[in-house]
């Protein structure tokens, strides 16, 4: 297997809880990897370990065989992992257009601030923007957040601000991407067309994808594998028809 991220044995516990215990997955590149299990059971705690936000206690992380268990978000990040947050962390008082600009960030040579505040027409810094502007048309485009563009995020409903969020996490191009239940507040429909959207995140931008998502439906359709969690344990990992048998997780 063509692995893009690997993890061993990954432990973290925070006061008396342990959040995860001796985690261990692979997860193979130009998937969609899903990571199941009750609240409190780690998943979130997982995305925080791979983007550098929590220092596992013990075990390893490899991204594209490197080890990053240590790294910072923004090493990270510039690595080619994104993510996006379970709790909505947008820009509010910003158009949908400059929350995805800064998404852009990373790529930018003269900054954000720069960028934003003042340009001369014709330098370096104003074909820049037009290319990272360009970039960010493409994502609109792609997520259909047309109407969204010039709206300030706040006055979006909340399944289109998760979209933006989601749209700011592929503003990075990077090579893999970490939802963290990207539907939740979404209606059916809504959630149906979020579904379309990650598989053709993978397809079309050949982006991995590791999703952690409730409503088993959307999950058994569009994963090819899943690793099952309960209190910080796997408890079960493989292709949805052996995940959806098994005892443990009809117990969870
Ligand atoms: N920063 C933190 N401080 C204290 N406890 C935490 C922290 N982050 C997570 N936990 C605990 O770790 C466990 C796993 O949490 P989490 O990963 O958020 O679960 P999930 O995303 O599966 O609902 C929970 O018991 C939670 O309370
Ligand atoms: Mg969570």
């Amino acid at each position: 297997m063509d692995s893009i991220l690997k993890i061993e044995n990954l432990t973290i516990g925070f006061g008396g809880i342990k959040a995860l215990s001796k985690v261990s997955f692979q997860v193979e590149k130009g998937s969609i990897y899903s990571i199941i299990g009750p609240n409190g059971a780690g998943k979130t705690t997982i995305f925080n370990c791979i983007s550098g936000i929590y220092p596992p206690d013990s075990g390893k992380i490899f991204y594209k065989g490197e080890e990053i268990t240590y790294l910072k978000p923004y090493q990270v990040a510039k690595k080619g992992i994104a993510r996006t947050f379970q709790n909505i962390e947008l820009f509010s008082h910003m158009s949908t257009m400059d929350n995805l600009m800064l998404g852009r960030h990373l790529h930018m040579k003269t900054g954000v601030w720069r960028g934003a505040t003042f340009i001369y027409k014709g330098s370096k810094a104003a074909k820049e923007e037009v290319k990272h502007r360009g970039k960010v048309e493409e994502i609109i485009d792609f997520l259909e957040l047309q109407v969204a563009r010039n709206q300030f995020v706040v006055n979006l409903p909340y399944g289109t601000r998760k979209l933006v969020e989601l749209g700011r996490a592929l503003a990075l191009e990077p090579e893999l991407i970490l939802l963290d239940e990207p539907s939740a507040g979404m209606n059916m429909e809504e959630k149906g067309d979020l579904m379309f959207s990650i598989q053709d995140i993978r397809d079309d931008l050949g982006i991995t994808v590791i999703l952690v998502e409730h409503d088993m439906n959307l999950i058994m359709d569009v994963s090819d594998r899943i690793l099952a969690l309960n209190y910080g344990v796997k408890i079960a990992e493989g292709i949805p028809e052996e995940i959806q048998k098994h005892p443990e997780v009809l117990k969870a």
